[in-house]
């Protein structure tokens, strides 16, 4: 069998998510020794969206495919980027004509891995049906790869649960993004797939998903709009290590990352 890793960091969080992967991703490359890195960014240009320079940084941090969310396009300077690099991605159920790319398929040292960027519909915009999409890309996928990822982004985790069922030995893994708290349920599903209702985000534990909670907690109390601030004290590095058998797509282990940065 031959082993094929991915890193999965979730939701990267301003510059002091940025800080901490630049700070602690060589030494995870050497812990674990990942054949692809992947990262949501969607949150990584102070908290609210991505910009171009942005993309390469974090693409030269070592991280081989970006993922995004409903963040997307809040910085306006990557709706016109977005279409030159289809190393990041914008989730594949946006509607048509949109800009950019929602799914690649990717070379790494043990082969070619597909990637699929996904959003919920539960408690969010409405978008074309997550589930079906998935199929169709699947499909288009097949004959290049048995290897996909998915980062599911969405806030329901009963929507997040019923895609890893909906889609259990046909992707190798199935990541939950968006929420930013990281939950324990990382396991790998009957049919081979490794899966986690959210992977949590790389930000401030002391903070309200990522914000300063002085400024989140006073738009909660007067529901009036606020300046929203990244917090940088108490930082960690949040993701998931998963171990695919190359040949067949089919994960065989699933490992949490919840890392403290000094
Ligand atoms: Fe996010
Ligand atoms: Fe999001």
């Amino acid at each position: 069998m031959s082993e094929l890793k991915v890193l999965f960091i979730g939701d990267i969080i301003g510059k002091p998510g940025r800080r901490a992967v630049k700070d602690k991703l060589p030494s995870l490359i050497k812990e674990h020794v990942p054949h692809l890195v992947i990262a949501n960014g969607e949150n990584s240009a102070g908290g609210f969206g991505i910009t171009p320079d942005i993309v390469r940084e974090l693409l030269g941090f070592g991280i081989d495919i970006i993922t995004t969310g409903n963040h997307v396009w809040d910085k306006k300077e990557i709706v016109g980027f977005i279409d030159n690099d289809n190393r990041i991605l914008r989730p594949a159920n946006f509607p048509p004509g949109v800009p950019g790319y929602g799914y690649t398929v990717c070379s790494s040292r043990k082969g070619m891995v597909g990637v699929i960027n996904l959003q919920g519909r539960v408690f969010m915009n409405p978008l074309d049906c997550p589930f079906r999409t998935a199929l169709d890309i699947i499909e288009k996928m097949k004959d290049e790869t048995k290897v996909i990822l998915i980062d599911f982004h969405g806030e329901a985790t009963s929507e997040k649960n019923a895609m890893a069922l909906f889609l259990d030995g046909r992707v190798s893994g199935i990541i939950g993004t968006h929420t930013h708290v990281q939950t324990a349920d990382e396991r790998i599903l009957p049919k081979g797939t490794a899966y986690i209702t959210d992977v949590g985000m790389t930000g401030a534990l002391q903070s309200v998903i990522g914000i300063k909670m002085e400024q989140a907690l006073r738009r909660f109390l007067t529901q009036m709009p606020q300046k929203f601030q990244i917090e940088n004290k108490d930082m960690r590095l949040m993701g998931a290590v998963l171990s695919i058998d190359a040949s067949s797509g089919k994960a065989y282990n699933i490992k949490r990352l919840n890392i403290t940065l000094n």
